[in-house]
């Protein structure tokens, strides 16, 4: 057990949520944290999209929503991370509290509502950068008020185009009203196309990837399917958090609004994540998101189809050595199976993962 595990859980636990998150952002400013050599083993090496990961674990968005910390996070081990949601205007997020954490059930449901300070002040965060190793991900949103989401997409673009590794155009937030309706077939293939423009008209080829719900019917994952693969989008990141609250211990707590996310949602987005991968006959890789708290369960993603695996909630739980707990584990693994390369597991399990129904809502 690490010492975050004995001591610091217990004393962040007993801050509101959102202090605690605060806090650890200072935490990370500080520079008092623990590093882990994210290129420790070159077998865990990934290349998708034409970017370089040194390994496949990533920090995933919601965490560092304005760019505050990249380098520091990359630091604790993470071979990427993902700023954002950005939106295109400061905007506060619904009130608070609006973060609550389900002890019982390791997991978190949060009703933040993209609070942002905007994409200006993001990209001033981010031109501060000294380092520049490690890959970056921009997170893009609309506002609550625009009238035109695909327009904000297109304004994330231009205003990042010059220094994300890579786009996300997250359209499963549930917590922006109609968001998530970007998700239908005919919607999704506008703003993708609008989306591959704008990266055309910014005059850099920067890859953009699609994160999806998990709240998603055999027909909705059909039609992302084809959507995408009519696209020019390079990777989908499945999932965002659920509006489920199937099986969870927590008590009334379990009844807040918002988005679940943590070890109950492992399952259900490993189920879409594997047929997603099925449908695209793995031609598109995939990140895998939702659950993810130990080596196990980010191996299992691998093996169910993910090319790269991100984590928050298990984060708050296991705290900042967890990264280096994952790819440690992960090294060992290839040594006790003889394997030269993480790339090699990806999809092997896909099939029994594939074939599962989809959880109830
Ligand atoms: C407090 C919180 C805030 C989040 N904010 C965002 C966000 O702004 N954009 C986004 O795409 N996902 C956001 N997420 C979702 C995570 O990126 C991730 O998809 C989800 O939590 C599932 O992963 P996990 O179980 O490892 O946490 C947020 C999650 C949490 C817990």
């Amino acid at each position: 057990m690490s010492l975050y595990s004995k001591i610091g859980r217990e004393l962040f636990f007993k801050l509101d949520a959102e202090r605690a998150h605060g806090l650890s952002i200072r935490g990370l400013q500080s520079g008092l944290h623990p590093r882990f050599d994210a290129a420790f083993d070159q077998r865990l090496a990934v290349e998708i999209a034409d970017l370089e990961f040194t390994n496949p674990l990533g920090m995933a968005a919601g965490y560092d929503k304005n760019g505050d910390v990249p380098d520091a996070l990359l630091a604790l081990g993470f071979g990427h991370t993902e700023v954002g949601t950005v939106t295109p205007l400061p905007q506060p997020g619904n009130p608070k509290p609006r973060i609550f954490r389900l002890k019982e059930d390791e997991a978190v449901i949060n009703r933040l509502g993209f609070n942002s300070k905007g994409h200006a002040a993001a990209l001033a965060q981010l031109k501060k950068r000294n380092a520049r190793s490690g890959i970056v991900g921009i997170n893009i949103g609309a506002n609550k008020t625009s009238i035109d989401f695909g327009a904000d997409y297109v304004k994330g673009i231009e205003v990042f185009g010059a220094i994300a590794d890579y786009f996300t155009i997250n359209i499963s937030s549930p917590n922006t009203p109609g968001l998530r309706a970007l998700q239908g077939a005919d919607p999704l293939a506008d703003l993708l196309r609008r989306v591959d423009e704008a990266v055309n008209a910014t005059g850099r080829i920067t890859p953009v990837f699609l994160k999806i719900a998990p709240d998603l019917s055999e027909t909705e994952i059909d039609d992302i399917a084809k959507a995408v693969s009519k696209s020019n989008v390079d990777a989908i990141i499945v999932s965002n958090t659920t509006l489920s609250r199937i099986g969870l211990k927590s008590g009334s707590i379990t009844q807040e609004a918002g988005g679940l996310s943590g070890a109950p949602l492992f399952e259900r987005s490993t189920i879409v994540l594997a047929k997603i991968y099925a449908r695209l006959e793995g031609k598109i890789p995939l990140v895998g998101v939702g659950g993810v708290h130990s080596f196990e369960t980010a191996w299992q993603k691998i093996e169910a189809g993910a090319s790269l695996v991100q984590l928050y909630t298990g984060l708050i739980y296991e705290g900042p050595t967890l990264p280096k707990t994952i790819l440690s584990g992960m090294s060992k693994q290839l040594d006790q199976e003889g394997l030269s390369s993480i790339n090699d597991v990806c999809g092997r399990s896909n099939d029994d993962w594939a074939k599962r129904d989809l959880l109830e809502a």
